[in-house]
């Protein structure tokens, strides 16, 4: 499905609103940012296929491109990796709120918390100049994969670490998470996984971003409030009730009797099916082969070949109704390989998709408009109101 609409030349004052469930059928922005044709499996950043930016570029690149519509030049790219690295450090108070954070909360809810008072620290988080946004989109960015890291390790008791402003995003954060640096693969399959994430059309957590937004609140709550969206299992916490799913089925003799349970019972299958994609997520497409390679290298090819069982079987049953893998399904793989924690997965993706919220908070102030759709009444009309005593 490719979406094509045409704004209305103008709104008259009372429009008849129409019923659509879930929205699926509603245009509710525009952006210049990524392009999706859910029929034939395409997704673009600016107009460049993902398969080729997963190929060739960097997050950093990848995130100057969503942000400035266009490739940098070398000399550009130094100065705007140069740019993110000097937010990369933490405010000290930050460390103070992290270690008042319940050890037991799961990370996607210390990081809904963290990104919130991220906002309370910032003296311009109320400024909305495009300017002042541009900073804090930047901000967020960079400072993200220390919020997460510090979270994980304040969780298990071990000292704060500081982010490594001598490398990329990916692996200051692996180095902060591990102690160790990470090799140059590791780096690189986490910044492919970065690149993947970073934007996706009206999405759940962006459109949430956008309401927040066009509601001239700020970039800390929009982000808050995209985090907070991110984390439901049918948006990004798929990828970690895939690795649950993975878990639960351990060898590859039971992946039929469990996925045909599944949907006999008419359950979901976690990391398959797309409200837009009807055909394979491309970035699917790439993430297998690519968490082939990492599986391989890492002695997780167990894995993947039980990841594989489960598209193939998922492919008979309910390919033809156009369920196929997303995003999430092979990305499981791919952060067990890399030694990631379950509950470390949709971090992930919001570490990578804050580059597009911010993108889309820019782009949606730009021409703005309060988003209020409208909610079709169904309750009952003209009742009485009832005396405490008489109910
Ligand atoms: N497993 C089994 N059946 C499915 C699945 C699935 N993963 N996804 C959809 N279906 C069935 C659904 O039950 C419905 O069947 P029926 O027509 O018999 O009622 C049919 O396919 C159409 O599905 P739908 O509910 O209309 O699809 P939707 O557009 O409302 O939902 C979705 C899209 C992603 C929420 C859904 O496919 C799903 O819940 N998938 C599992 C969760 C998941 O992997 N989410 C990650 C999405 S991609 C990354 C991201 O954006 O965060």
């Amino acid at each position: 499905m490719t979406v094509t609409a045409e704004k209305p030349a103008s709104e008259p004052s009372v429009v008849k609103p129409s019923w659509d469930k879930g929205l699926a059928n509603t245009v509710a922005a525009e952006t210049q940012m990524s392009f999706i044709d859910g029929a034939k499996g395409i997704l673009e950043y600016v107009g460049i296929d993902i398969d080729s930016l997963a190929r060739n570029s960097t997050f950093e690149e990848t995130v100057f491109l969503l942000w400035n519509l266009r490739l940098p030049t070398k000399a550009e790219l130094a100065a705007f990796e140069q740019s993110l690295r000097a937010e990369y450090a933490l405010p000290d108070e930050m460390y103070k709120v992290i270690s008042t954070l319940p050890k037991h909360a799961t990370p996607m809810h210390a990081l809904r918390t963290m990104v919130s008072a991220l906002g309370t620290l910032d003296p311009n988080a109320d400024d909305d100049s495009l300017d002042a946004n541009r900073m804090k989109a930047l901000k967020l960015v960079a400072k993200t994969p220390a919020l997460i890291a510090n979270f994980d390790l304040h969780r298990k008791g071990k000292p704060f670490a500081k982010p490594d402003a001598t490398q990329n995003i990916a692996g200051s954060f692996l180095t902060m998470l591990t102690g160790q640096k990470p090799t140059a693969a590791m780096n690189r399959a986490l910044d492919v996984c970065l690149i993947l994430h970073a934007d996706h059309g009206l999405n759940a957590s962006t459109f949430a971003a956008r309401v927040t937004i066009a509601t001239l609140s700020d970039m800390y709550s929009a982000m808050t409030t995209a985090v907070g969206t991110l984390k439901g299992p049918l948006h990004g916490g798929a990828n970690e009730e895939v690795m649950v799913m993975l878990n639960e089925i351990g060898t590859l003799d039971r992946v039929d009797a469990y996925i045909r349970a599944k949907l006999a019972k008419k359950d979901l299958v976690m990391g398959f099916g797309h409200r837009v994609y009807k055909t394979t997520d491309p970035r699917a497409t790439y993430l297998k082969t690519f968490s082939k390679q990492v599986a391989t290298d890492t002695g997780n090819e167990k894995l993947y070949e039980l990841s594989h069982a489960i598209e193939e079987l998922m492919a008979k049953e309910v390919g033809p109704k156009g369920i196929w893998p997303n995003v999430d399904f092979y990305s499981a793989t791919t952060y067990h390989s890399l030694g990631l924690e379950l509950d470390l997965f949709t971090p992930m993706f919001a570490m990578s998709r804050m580059s597009g919220w911010s993108g889309h908070c820019i782009e949606q102030l730009k021409d703005n408009r309060l988003i209020r759709p409208q909610a079709l009444y169904v309750g009952p009309h003209a009742v009485k109101y009832v005396e405490m005593a008489a109910r």
